[in-house]
């Protein structure tokens, strides 16, 4: 049985990747910072299917020595998805180094650092790693920069990574295009929305089922490394 940690694995698209994995015989470890409710919820919900496949861990992703405790609870594991992130609009003009760091270190130093640390048991399972990025991650989001620069560094992440760990660990990325609306998304108009709808080829948001088959695509797959899919029914055509 192998063993998957998800960062941000309580809700939203990591919850699905975690539900998925389980539902296709990984172990799970749900990583969480704040949702620790429903991780508890989750987990008990998946325990009740498979006994003891899955644990939580919980630390602050973006504090570099709560980044090493989760490291260093874990003694082996097949399969690393780097998908904790935060996603907040902010122009050029009005972000602060405070921004910076926030977004930079979730988006871009947590996924570098748990992927070098977590490297030698990938190392010793054959395992790989798979990131979650963006489609902004190479056309930018107008009032996303900092968003757009940690993403388009978690892409060259990627590409570095399958490099460097080869022939042991494979690294994949997957791009989401509009699957969730923010968390926050009161602050979108209907007619903003139906418009963001309209760019997208196939005229619909896609689901965090999409993006989780193919993190389960990417991990089973044993012959690529350093690929990059987008999931966007299409949106990259029209950008
Ligand atoms: N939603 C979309 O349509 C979309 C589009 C493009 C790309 N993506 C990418 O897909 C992934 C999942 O998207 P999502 O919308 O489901 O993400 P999300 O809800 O915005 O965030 C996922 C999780 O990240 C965790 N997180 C944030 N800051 C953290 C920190 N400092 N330390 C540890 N964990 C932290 C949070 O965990 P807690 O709740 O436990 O604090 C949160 O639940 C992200 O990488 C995102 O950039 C999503």
């Amino acid at each position: 049985m192998k063993t998957a940690l998800i960062t941000g694995g309580a809700a939203r698209i990591g919850a699905q990747i975690v539900k998925t994995l389980h539902h296709n015989q990984f172990n799970i470890i749900i990583h969480c910072n704040h949702s620790k409710d429903k991780a508890q919820l989750l987990c008990t919900e998946l325990n009740a299917i498979r006994a003891k496949s899955v644990e939580i861990i919980s630390g602050n992703l973006s504090n570099i020595d709560e980044l090493d405790s989760v490291v260093d609870s874990i003694k082996s594991l097949d399969l690393l998805v780097n998908n904790a992130s935060i996603f907040y609009p902010k122009s050029v003009n009005s972000s602060e180094t405070k921004d910076w760091d926030d977004v930079l270190n979730i988006n871009l130093r947590a996924p570098f650092f748990l992927s070098k640390g977590l490297s030698k048991t990938l190392s010793n399972n054959d395992g790989s790693i798979i990131n979650i990025i963006d489609i902004h991650s190479d056309r930018p989001l107008k009032n996303h920069a900092i968003y757009n620069i940690s993403k388009a560094g978690l892409r060259m992440l990627t590409q570095t990574l399958a490099k460097e760990l080869a022939p042991k660990i494979r690294v994949n990325g997957v791009s989401p295009g509009l699957i969730l609306w923010p968390q926050d998304s009161a602050k979108i108009s209907e007619n903003e929305k139906n418009l963001m709808l309209q760019r997208i080829a196939l005229h619909r948001q896609g689901s965090p089922e999409d993006i989780a088959d193919t993190v389960l695509f990417l991990a089973n797959s044993n012959y690529i490394t350093g690929q990059i899919i987008n999931i966007d029914g299409g949106r990259t055509l029209n950008q």
